[in-house]
């Protein structure tokens, strides 16, 4: 007969073969996938925040940068000077257009933050080829359109300080309180509150709303 710790010692020497035949599994719930790597995880980590440029990668670019990448790049569709070729958006004019019947929403006229201008682009453009260009260039194209627009001088360099200045033409036009008491919570990720500020004035439990079944998904759940 085992006694408890004899059973441990066997569970373990269990798990550790399941383990060596699974190769170099990690652990997990259900024992494939691994853990990202840092670098995983920063190719994918690029959101940047529009009204204080949170996350702005480090490099910098100038206006004069950006003329020659925007006509090696961009102009095709938008037009040299953000104009819009075709059906392809403009980048850039629109100011005092936006009460009219047929307003148009530029970068220039409409956009609130500068920060999302390198955002839009880092993501999305070129069109046929986004996620080609490097910081620098990101920064020189973010320049040079802020600059068609007439927002920042001609010796305007773009980086992880310098946009989050800019004061976009429109920005005051858009919301940003929302009334309502319900929205009021300041977002937190940690110590959101002192535990004994917390009172609990109600909780579903004991009300059925979620039956308690067992079932297959139950043996499912790590021990
Ligand atoms: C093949 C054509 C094409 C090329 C080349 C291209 N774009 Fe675009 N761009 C588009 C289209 C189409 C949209 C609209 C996409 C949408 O609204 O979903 C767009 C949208 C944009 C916008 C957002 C405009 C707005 O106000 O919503 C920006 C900024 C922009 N492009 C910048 C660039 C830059 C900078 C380059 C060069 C690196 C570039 N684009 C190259 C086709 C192109």
């Amino acid at each position: 007969m085992f006694n408890s710790r004899n059973r441990a010692m066997l569970l373990a020497a269990a798990v550790a073969a399941v383990a060596t035949a699974a190769g170099a599994a990690e652990p997990g719930y259900y024992g494939y996938g691994k853990i990202a790597s840092p670098e995983e995880i920063a190719g994918w980590n690029i959101d940047v925040r529009g009204d204080d440029g949170a996350g702005l990668p480090p490099g910098s670019g100038t206006v004069a940068r950006g003329t020659e990448v925007f006509s090696e790049q961009c102009a095709s569709c938008h037009g040299t000077f953000g104009e819009g070729e075709g059906r392809f958006p403009k980048l850039a004019g629109g100011m005092g257009t936006l009460k009219h019947d047929r307003p148009e929403l530029t970068v220039g006229s409409y956009w609130p933050f500068a920060p999302t201008l390198f955002d839009y682009i880092n993501r999305a453009m070129p069109m046929q080829a986004p996620h080609t260009l490097s910081a620098d260039d990101v920064y020189a194209l973010t320049a040079y359109i802020l600059n068609l627009n007439d927002i920042v001088p001609n010796e305007f360099v773009a980086d992880q300080d310098s946009l989050a200045k800019v004061k976009m033409p429109n920005r005051d036009s858009f919301v940003w309180t929302d009334p309502r008491p319900d929205t009021m919570a300041k977002p937190c990720m940690s110590a959101c509150a002192n535990p004994a500020d917390v009172k609990i004035v109600s909780t579903a439990e004991g009300r059925d709303l979620t039956p308690r079944t067992t079932g297959p998904l139950d043996t499912m759940q790590p021990k």
